[in-house]
C-alpha cells in the first residue's frame, strides 16, 4: 500500500493549492480527483475551473465586449457596423481557456511530483500507518496517508422535484453552455450567480427575468451598494422581482412555465425558454464515508472545523466549500494553504475578516469587511467616507461614471472597518483594502498615501479623507 504524508480529496482551488504547498513543504503529496467532463476526460481543477470562476469570467468578458461594441463606443466618437456574436466560437474561446487552465494544474502536479490519484476517494479507516483513503476508479487501490486534507467542495442547491437537465432548466453548468441565445431567460435567485449569468445572457440579447424570494438582494452587501446595484442594472434591462413564492414549474421541450405568487400575493406565470435555477450550493461529501474515521456533517452538511480547519480527528482536515465561511475560491486556497503550513509544522493564520468578495456584474461589485448595517447591529461606533466615480477623471475618461467607493472605519482608533465599492474594476481596487485592512491601517493611512493619477484607485483615498469631510475633489 502506498503511503503519503498528506493525501488530499478533490483538486478545486481548496485542494489542489493545498497539494502543491504540501509537496513545497517537502511532503510526499497525492491528491485524488474524479471530475469528468462532458467529452469523458479526466479533469483537475473541480468547480471553479471547470464550471465556475474561470468560465464565468470568460463569458462575462466576452459578453461585455459585445455590449460595449454594440452600444457604448460611440460616445467615443467610434461608429461601428455589422456588430454580431458568434456563439459557438464565444463558447470555444471558454473551453479553450478551462482546458489551458487545467492542463496547467497538471503540469504543476507534475513539477511538484503530486500523484494524481484518479477516481473517487472515500475513508477506509485507520491502520498503524495512518488514514486509509480508497480510490474507487479504473484503477482502484487503497492508500494510507499520515494526513488527509478533504476538499471535495460543493453542488449546487436544485429545487425539490424539479429536474435539472442542463438543457431547458440549468444549473450553472449549463447556464455556461447555452449553445444559442435563449429569446426569454428566467433565473430563480437574484444572488451571485443570477446577476452574474443573467448579466451574460442579457447582454447577448436575451430578455431575462430574475425571481428573488427575499425581498431584497444582494444581503451580504453593503445596503448603499445594493441599492445602487438594483438601480443599475434594472436600467440596464434586467428585470428582478422580489418577494415571489416559485410555485408550479412545467417543463417542455420547448421551455419552462413557473407559476409564482408576486409580493403583493397575486398568481403570476413566467414562460421562458430556458431557466437557471441559482439559489445557493450545499456542500459535497457524498459517499466519502466519514462515518469510518469517526466525522459526520453539521445540520447543513458542511464539514465541522475550527479557526485552522482542524476537524477534531488527528490528522484530519478540510477546507473550502465543504466547511463554513464564504464559498469563494480564495478563501479555499488559502486554507489549503494554512493547513498544508501547519502539519508542516508552522504557525499559519488567516483573518476571516479580511477575505475579498467581487461579484462580476458591470459596474463590479467588490467588498471586506464589515457593512454599514453590521456595524450597527454590533452598535459600533464608526465613520463613513464614500466617493463616486463620477468625479474621477480616470472613471469619466474610461466612460464609467457609475458607483463609487465606500469606507468604514472606527469612530475612535479610525482603524478600517470595511470597504465597498460598486464601479469598473472593483475586483482590483479592492486587493488595496484588502492589504490596509491586514495590517489595521487607518483611513488617515490611505489618506496620506500617493495614489497615481489619474486612476480609479484615486477613488479609494478621496472616500477615506471623506471619513474626515476633506475629499479633496467633492
Ligand atoms: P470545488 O471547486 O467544488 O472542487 C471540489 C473538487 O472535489 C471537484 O473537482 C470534485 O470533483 C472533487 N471531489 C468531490 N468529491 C470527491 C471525491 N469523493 N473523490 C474525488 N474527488 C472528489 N468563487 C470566487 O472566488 N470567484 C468567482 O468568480 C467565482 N465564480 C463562480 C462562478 C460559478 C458559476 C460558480 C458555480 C462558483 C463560483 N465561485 C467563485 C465559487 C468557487 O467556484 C468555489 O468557492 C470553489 O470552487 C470552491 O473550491 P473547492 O476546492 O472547495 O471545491
Ligand atoms: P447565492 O447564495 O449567491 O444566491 C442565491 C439567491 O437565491 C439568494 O438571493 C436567495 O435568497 C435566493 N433563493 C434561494 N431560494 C430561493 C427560492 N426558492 N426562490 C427564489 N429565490 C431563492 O447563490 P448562487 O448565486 O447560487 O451562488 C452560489 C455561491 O457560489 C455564491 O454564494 C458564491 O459563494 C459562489 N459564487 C461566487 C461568485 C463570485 O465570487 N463572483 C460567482 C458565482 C458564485
Amino acid at each position: 500500500m502506498t503511503q503519503y504524508d498528506v493525501v488530499v480529496i478533490g483538486s478545486g482551488p481548496a485542494g489542489y493549492i493545498a497539494a502543491v504547498r504540501s509537496a513545497q513543504l517537502g511532503l510526499k503529496t497525492a491528491c485524488v480527483e474524479k471530475w469528468r467532463n462532458p467529452d469523458g476526460e479526466l479533469a483537475l481543477g473541480g468547480t471553479c475551473l471547470n464550471v465556475g470562476c474561470i468560465p464565468s469570467k470568460a463569458l462575462l468578458s466576452s459578453s461585455e465586449e459585445y455590449e460595449k461594441t454594440s452600444h457604448h463606443l460611440g460616445t467615443h466618437g467610434i461608429t461601428v457596423k455589422g456588430v454580431a456574436m458568434d456563439i459557438p466560437k464565444m463558447l470555444k474561446r471558454k473551453d479553450a481557456i478551462v482546458s489551458k487552465m487545467s492542463k496547467g494544474i497538471e503540469f504543476l502536479f507534475r513539477k511538484n511530483k503530486i500523484t494524481w490519484l484518479k477516481g473517487h476517494g472515500k475513508f477506509a479507516g485507520r491502520n498503524d500507518v495512518g488514514i486509509l483513503v480508497a480510490v474507487d476508479g479504473d484503477e482502484s487501490e487503497t492508500v494510507v496517508a499520515k494526513n488527509v486534507i478533504v476538499a471535495t467542495g460543493s453542488n449546487a442547491r436544485h429545487l425539490p422535484g424539479l429536474k435539472v437537465d442542463n438543457k431547458i432548466v440549468c444549473d450553472n453548468e449549463g447556464a455556461l453552455a447555452f449553445e444559442s441565445v435563449p429569446q426569454k431567460l428566467g433565473v430563480i435567485g437574484a444572488g451571485v450567480i443570477g446577476l452574474e449569468l443573467g448579466s451574460v445572457w442579457r447582454r447577448l440579447g436575451a430578455e431575462v427575468t430574475i425571481l428573488e424570494a427575499l425581498p431584497t438582494f444582494l444581503g451580504a452587501c453593503d445596503d448603499a451598494v445594493s441599492k445602487e446595484a438594483f438601480k443599475l442594472f434594472t436600467g440596464q434591462g434586467l428585470h428582478i422581482h422580489f418577494g415571489v413564492k416559485i410555485g408550479e414549474i412545467k417543463t417542455s421541450a420547448k421551455g419552462a412555465k413557473i407559476a409564482y405568487t408576486d409580493s403583493d400575493g397575486k398568481a403570476q406565470t413566467l414562460d421562458c425558454d430556458r431557466l437557471i435555477v441559482s439559489i445557493g450550493r450545499v456542500p459535497n461529501t457524498q459517499n466519502l464515508q466519514l462515518d469510518q474515521v469517526g466525522l459526520a456533517v453539521d445540520e447543513r452538511g458542511f464539514i465541522p472545523v475550527d479557526g485552522y480547519c482542524r476537524t477534531g480527528q488527528p490528522g484530519i482536515y478540510a477546507v473550502g466549500d465543504v466547511v463554513r465561511g464564504p464559498m469563494l475560491a480564495h478563501k479555499g486556497e488559502d486554507e489549503g494553504v494554512m493547513v498544508a503550513e501547519l502539519i508542516a509544522g508552522q504557525h499559519p493564520h488567516i483573518d476571516y475578516d479580511c477575505i475579498p468578495w467581487v461579484i462580476y456584474t458591470s459596474p463590479e461589485i467588490a467588498w471586506v469587511g464589515r457593512t454599514e448595517q453590521q456595524l450597527v447591529a454590533e452598535g459600533r461606533k464608526y465613520k463613513s467616507g464614500q466617493f463616486p466615480f463620477a468625479a474621477n477623471g480616470r472613471a469619466l475618461g474610461m466612460d464609467s461614471p457609475d458607483g463609487f467607493v465606500k469606507v468604514l472605519a472606527d469612530e475612535e482608533t479610525e482603524q478600517i472597518l470595511g470597504v465597498h465599492i460598486i464601479g469598473m474594476a472593483a475586483s482590483d481596487m479592492i486587493a488595496e483594502a484588502a492589504v490596509a485592512m491586514e495590517f489595521k491601517a487607518s483611513a488617515e493611512d490611505i489618506g496620506r498615501i500617493c495614489h497615481p493619477h489619474p486612476s480609479l484607485s484615486e477613488a479609494m483615498r478621496e472616500a477615506s479623507l471623506a471619513i474626515y469631510k476633506r475629499a479633496l475633489n467633492m
